[in-house]
């Protein structure tokens, strides 16, 4: 038997000078299966054409719909309204990132910056020739390396950890997890004290409070903290 949900969700335009935050409140009928991209989607075709929301793939896959659903971080396209037994859900928009308009907000620019930040690609001492295969890796290194790769830079470890929210230059678990991918990687060649220098601070590895809410929230399930336990270990290392 279907029933009729509420969901309440955060309006605001940081660049319209008119707007102000403030909450609307929609009801819908809640069908079979619903998920969360699916009731906005009914709402933005048919109450409120101006709400704002991020889809691309619908599958846990893009990592473009986090947002705070009922005060926790989760992907939208992910969460069934069923699993709101009272029927009611309240909508903000993802915490340390820009606000684009209500429930939209800026995860690319950050990431991109955590990107650049943490040097997030391979370096290796000699110059790749790429006529040639790649050197060949254990498997059981490359499935540690895929692994890690499974990241879909969805912000929600970010959005749901204290230190992001109290600095600002703070890289993340995604960031953490980003440098321990290229340290287990035998084609990068930079020494443990070369990743110190990317991460050997309150902004990076030494950052981290480990309240263990980024793995709580990750929708990839990612060993967040034990990699950060052992990019810690490493870099107290560092001589
Ligand atoms: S580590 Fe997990 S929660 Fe963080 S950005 Fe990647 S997939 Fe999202
Ligand atoms: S729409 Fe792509 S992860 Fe939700």
């Amino acid at each position: 038997m279907s029933r009729e949900i509420t969901i309440r969700a955060l309006k605001y335009n940081p660049s319209d000078e008119n707007s102000k935050p403030e909450f609307k409140e929609y009801k819908l009928e809640e069908t079979a299966g619903m998920t969360l991209y699916i009731a906005l989607t009914k709402i933005k075709s048919s109450i409120d054409y101006d709400l704002s929301s991020d889809f691309v793939c619908r599958a846990g896959i893009c990592g473009a719909c986090g947002m705070l659903i009922n005060g926790k971080p989760q992907l939208a396209c992910k969460t069934l309204t069923s699993n709101f037994k009272d029927g009611k859900i309240e909508l903000l928009p993802l915490p340390t990132f820009k606000l684009i308009k209500d429930l939209s907000v800026d995860t690319g620019s950050w990431m991109k910056n955590m990107s650049i930040r943490v040097n997030s690609w391979i370096v290796a001492n000699e110059k790749t020739d790429i006529s040639k295969i790649e050197k060949p890796i254990e498997p059981k290194v490359s499935d540690e390396v895929f692994e890690l790769d499974r990241c879909i830079e969805c912000g929600l470890c970010v959005a749901s950890c204290s230190t992001a929210i109290m600095r600002e230059d703070f890289v993340g678990a995604v960031g953490l997890n980003r440098v321990a991918r290229f340290q287990i990687d035998p084609h990068d060649d930079r020494s443990d004290e070369d990743f110190y220098e990317l991460i050997g601070d309150d902004d990076g590895i030494f950052g981290c409070m480990s309240l263990l809410a980024c793995e709580d929230h990750c929708p990839k399930e990612l060993p967040l903290q034990s990699k950060i336990a052992y990019m810690r270990r490493k870099m107290v290392g560092v001589k």
